[in-house]
């Protein structure tokens, strides 16, 4: 009998684990596997050390919606329970007329309080007859003819937070009332929730929603109690990640940090969402929400304006409407991008992200880590850069491309989203900017070999 040395139980092993591998990656071929979207159109994976993107899109839930993160208004940041049928309708009339609706601010969201307290006799919700006497049906038939969509609001429990009828165990009356007055979007929140678990009270509405045939996008506001990233994805479309949003610095930043810690389970299909926006309510500098409008985008956080849009000032407006910043979260057509003036362009550099990745805080110094640098890979090998200043003394703020993910050889133009223009054409291993105390400088950086001159 030959005898069996162990150089051959080596090459044996060695052979086993070859073949296997083979085998493996055979199984893997990209034509049987739904196509990562990273990978589209021979795109490289960014640097995974920095951006964690081992959850990204595997667990999306696939109804067709939210590609990119959800724009919109709400009712909720500014209006509370103080607005009527008029209200919206004159809302819908502003989006329209300022443009921000052409912007992509699509759903018209009313949030709590549009209901009765109790469901008629026949057990159905019914609107409130003082504030929306010509009914729900009326309303989306507005909305739809201004070319918008209709998101309503209800609650996973006994009552929502204001003590209107909740959806739990009415999901499917509720979900085909809903659907027959042409609802778009649904918000379900978690208040009076009986102790029954999330995970439990959230997949009925989920189902409720696709019986009815018409197509709903699922937001799902359940505070982030039971980290809803972890198991969210396969059932709504996003999900909040923490408690309410307050109209202060101190709230905001809070929120984005928590927002942050998430990043990994974001990706097209399913979005953390770290509450509306309240930029234009007044409890903020024009700099702090520019950061919070900043950072919102970077995060790939839905857009959801929560102003009054009938009476927004020119601040308010300029931030809101800012469309090299939106393209850092949505996908535009490009048509609607207003042409750089700069002599230069670079072709890569204006356009929008089906990418989808959240971008995140990367590095921080200083005191209590106030000189903060945010970054996230976006589609044709750029990068989005914050350079965000939460210290009350303005600074210098430096991004390392060690930190961003970038090879420390690559030279890129720097393109300042705020100030419309490129404000360097060759940046190698760091770039730096002048940041004002709680202010946020944006940027893309875009490799110089995609440069082109402007013909
Ligand atoms: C909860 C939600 C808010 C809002 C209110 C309405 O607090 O988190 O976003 O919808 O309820 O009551």
């Amino acid at each position: 009998m030959a005898k069996i040395s162990g150089k051959h139980v080596l090459l044996t092993a060695i052979l086993y684990v070859y073949i296997t591998a083979v085998a493996v990656t055979a199984r893997l071929l990209p034509s049987e596997l739904p196509l990562h979207p990273y990978l589209i159109n021979g795109q490289h994976k960014p640097i995974s050390k920095i951006y964690d993107t081992s959850k990204y899109g595997i667990l999306q839930l696939g109804n067709g919606l939210a590609n990119t993160p959800q724009m919109g208004w709400n009712s909720w940041n500014y209006f509370r329970c103080d607005f009527d049928e008029k209200v919206i309708k004159e809302t819908v009339d502003a989006l329209v007329t300022t443009g921000l609706a052409k912007l992509g601010y699509n759903y018209v969201n009313i949030d709590d309080c549009w209901a009765e307290p109790t469901r008629n006799s026949e057990g159905k919700i019914v609107p409130d007859s003082k504030s929306f006497p010509s009914g729900v049906k009326d309303l989306a038939d507005y909305i739809h003819s201004k070319g918008l969509k209709l998101g309503i609001y209800s609650d996973a429990g006994l009552y929502t937070c204001q003590i209107r009828p909740g959806s739990l165990k009415h999901e499917y009356d509720d979900a085909a009332l809903f659907a027959s007055w042409g609802v778009d979007y649904l918000k379900y929140d978690n208040c009076f929730n009986l102790g029954i678990e999330p995970e439990e009270r959230y997949p009925p509405m989920r189902d409720a929603l696709n019986a009815t045939g018409r197509t709903i996008f699922y937001s799902l506001c359940e505070w982030g109690v039971n980290n809803p990233a972890l198991w969210a994805s396969k059932i709504g479309n996003s999900w909040r990640t923490t408690d309410d949003i307050e109209d202060s610095w101190e709230s905001m930043t809070t929120i984005a940090d928590i927002n942050n810690k998430w990043a990994a389970y974001a990706g097209p299909g399913g979005w953390n969402d770290p509450d509306m926006l309240e930029v234009g309510n007044g409890g903020m500098t024009f700099e702090e929400y520019r950061g919070h409008f900043s950072i919102w985008a970077l995060m790939k956080a839905p857009l959801i304006i929560g102003c009054d849009v009938r009476n927004m000032t020119a601040e308010t407006y300029d931030i809101l409407t800012n469309e090299e910043v939106i393209s850092v979260n949505q996908v535009f057509l490009n048509d609607l991008l207003t042409p750089p003036s700069s002599s230069v362009i670079f072709a890569n550099e204006i356009s929008s992200d089906p990418l989808g990745v959240q971008g995140k805080k990367v590095d921080s110094y200083g005191p209590d880590g106030c000189y903060q640098i945010w970054a996230g890979p976006l589609s044709e090998q750029r990068f989005v850069l914050a350079l965000w200043n939460r210290c009350s003394k303005p600074s210098t703020i430096t991004a390392n491309w060690g930190a961003i993910g970038l090879e420390s050889s690559t030279t890129v133009s720097v393109r300042d989203l705020w100030k419309h223009k490129y404000v360097s054409l060759n940046s190698a291993t760091s770039f730096s900017a002048h940041v004002d105390a709680h202010a946020c400088e944006m940027y893309i950086l875009a490799p110089v070999a995609a440069a082109r001159s402007a013909s």
